[in-house]
């Protein structure tokens, strides 16, 4: 199965408008026109205007770091998939941020998966353990319960043009980085229970990622794993070398 390599990078709340714009300067500069591999990068909200209108024409997308569950109406303070349409291809849905911080329950991530692919924009499903349970031995049993009920609402053949990214709460923002072994194992479990839902050509084409404390050095680790079609990077993706790093490291490989 023919699976396009992504970077995406997921900028958090960290920029202001002139930090991204001049992010994005360097970004067009620096990501190596040749790569291969889908480059993609989610602004905060206010940013995402200007970013689609900056990088058009270039390799980079755009994408989101979150959605609205409902589409329209009286949500004070929402940002719904109607006004992010037509500025981003991807939507990141279920963060462990949001599921941990602002309580998104796996309810709440099958809604926005669902209005993200009701508009046809593809979402990139977060799934992922604490360390605590990864220290009682649930991390697959975590994982595949929160994939399988975020995945709720969706057909097979939309299962396959999502993205599923597997960030262990425990490796995000830590500096402590999933082996490359662990998170394969990890994504072949994701693939395998997607099998089991959805059938074998549907899990042959769902893209899995892998998120949590990626470098530049650490993004080679992941080029041979079989089962990852990804990286999900925070910290690193706000530094322009760094980025364009990983994007010529991970994704200059064929596989
Ligand atoms: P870090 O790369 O900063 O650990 O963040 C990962 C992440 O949460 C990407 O969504």
């Amino acid at each position: 199965m023919n699976r396009k390599k992504i970077i995406m990078g997921n900028w958090k709340m960290n920029l202001t408008v002139p930090e991204s714009t001049i992010l994005i300067q360097k970004l067009k500069k620096e990501v190596p026109v040749s790569t291969k591999a889908e480059v993609v990068v989610c602004p905060t909200f206010i940013d995402i205007y200007s970013a689609s209108e900056e990088l058009k024409g270039s390799n980079i997308k755009v994408g989101a770091q979150n959605v609205a569950e409902e589409e329209k109406g009286a949500y004070t303070g929402e940002v719904s998939v109607l006004a992010l349409k037509g500025f981003v291809d991807y939507i990141i849905v279920g963060h462990s941020e949001r599921r941990n911080i602002f309580g998104e329950s796996d309810k709440i991530v099958a809604k926005k998966a669902e209005i993200a692919m009701r508009h046809d924009i593809r979402p990139v499903i977060c799934v992922g353990e604490t360390l605590h349970e990864r220290e009682d031995k649930l991390s697959k049993v975590v994982v595949l319960s929160q994939l399988e009920a975020s995945c709720k609402h969706l057909t097979g053949e939309e299962i396959a043009e999502s993205l599923i990214a597997y960030e262990p709460v425990w490796a995000i923002g830590t500096g402590q980085v999933c082996s490359s072994e662990e998170a394969e194992k990890m994504a072949e479990h994701i693939r395998g229970l997607i099998k089991s839902l959805y059938g074998e050509k549907v899990s042959g084409s769902v893209r899995v990622l892998y998120g949590g404390s990626v470098t530049s050095a650490s993004s080679k680790s992941f080029r041979k794993s079989k089962n990852i079609d990804g990286l999900l990077v925070g910290g690193a993706s706000l530094n322009h070398q760094e980025f364009a790093a990983i994007v010529k490291n991970y994704g200059e490989k064929k596989k």
